[in-house]
């Protein structure tokens, strides 16, 4: 008889990664990275929540490779991951917005795949209990050099600097956890985009955002204006149309920032509009790093039909050569995108 859906049917990260499996849609190795991924966030979700409480809040007293001063949650969020990744016995290759230099992981024993991520987005936040988030991205491992060859450590070291700096466009899956008002688990394993909502009662993330698709337009922009004057005219320019309220048949665009790149953008995927942050003359690369924020959001918007430009070029076209590089970002709703990017080819 057709299989009727029972009301008690869970739809959950663990039954949709099987059913996934089962459609030949990823192997068995890359489903348990994933799910070890998934456990790290229920670990910094259950963290970020008693924050305040536990003494989790401040300053770690040291600065990452990006020059930022760590919080104590960046620290024991880059080790949860760590740890979660390392016990998956999966992954070969690490790199982490926390550690200056890729980290390859001896406790593989197969599927050595390379795990990029930020374990906590937006952690200036984090003293305040706004939203914060983890990004992630899945990589297999570069053909161009053997993983394993450990000869020397320089060129162990080449070899996971190699390994590391892919282009988004060879990702083999993507994602970020809000942790907010809900702790929502986005995810593409580029067979479209999905949201998992996580349910403490029974611990498991319940699917609720199925085949996410982008709106085409939005009129909501997320960009920090507190650096208009170091942006370049036309940008400038592009952002002033935006308030034209008579260019917009009467209302100008809506303006939404929480300093949380996993928090604007996630409400970017839902609501539609765009989530930007340019170069200035102060950093013409701008703030964000390709690695574990641009691309895996950029793979994600696009799974769900948005884009992701660096404003003259696709996000997941460009090959890293540094493990923390910069980019500019101009990200959401397609026709969003593209404006700005009509704006910025004038230039
Ligand atoms: P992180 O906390 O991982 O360093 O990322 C912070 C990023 C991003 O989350 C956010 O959108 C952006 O920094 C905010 O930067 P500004 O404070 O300069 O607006
Ligand atoms: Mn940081
Ligand atoms: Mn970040
Ligand atoms: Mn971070």
């Amino acid at each position: 008889s057709a299989q009727t859906k029972s009301e008690y049917e869970l739809s959950t990260l663990t039954t949709w990664l099987l059913k996934e499996e089962q459609a030949g849609h990823l192997d068995s190795e890359l489903a348990t990275v994933i799910s070890s991924i998934a456990l790290a966030c229920k670990q910094i979700a259950s963290l970020v929540t008693r924050s305040g409480i536990s003494n989790l809040t401040g300053a770690a007293g040291a600065a990452n490779f990006s020059g930022e001063d760590q919080k104590k949650l960046d620290v024991i969020s880059n080790e949860v991951f760590a740890n979660a990744l390392r016990a998956s016995g999966r992954t070969g290759i690490i790199a982490s917005e926390e550690e200056d230099l890729p980290v390859s992981v001896e406790e593989t024993y197969s599927g050595n795949y390379v795990v990029v991520f930020d374990p906590l987005d937006g952690s200036s936040n984090i003293d305040a209990g706004i939203s914060v988030g983890s990004i992630f991205g899945v990589y297999a491992p570069s053909e161009e050099c053997d993983v394993n060859d450990m000869e020397n450590p320089e060129k162990m070291m080449e070899n996971c600097v190699i390994n590391v700096c892919q282009p988004g466009s060879s990702l083999l899956a993507a994602g970020y956890c809000l942790y907010s008002s809900s702790t929502v688990l986005m995810l593409s394993i580029g067979k479209g985009l999905f949201g998992f909502t996580y349910d403490s009662m029974v611990g498991e993330f319940i699917m609720s955002h199925p085949n996410l698709q982008v709106p085409e337009t939005g009129k909501i922009y997320a960009f920090n204006e507190g650096n208009y004057q170091g942006w370049e005219p036309k940008l400038r320019e592009y952002m002033d149309g935006l308030k034209d309220a008579e260019k917009w048949g009467g209302k100008p665009y809506s303006a939404r920032y929480i300093g949380s790149l996993v928090g604007d953008f996630h409400r970017t995927l839902l609501y539609g509009g765009i989530y930007g942050y340019p170069g200035d003359n102060a950093n013409p690369n701008g703030k964000l790093r390709l690695l574990y924020e641009c691309a895996p959001m950029s793979y994600l918007v696009e799974q769900g039909g948005g884009k992701g430009s660096t404003g003259r070029e696709r996000v997941l076209d460009v090959c890293p050569e540094k493990v923390h590089q910069r980019v500019p970002l101009f990200i959401g709703s397609k026709k969003e995108v593209e404006n700005v990017e009509a704006y910025l080819a004038q230039a």
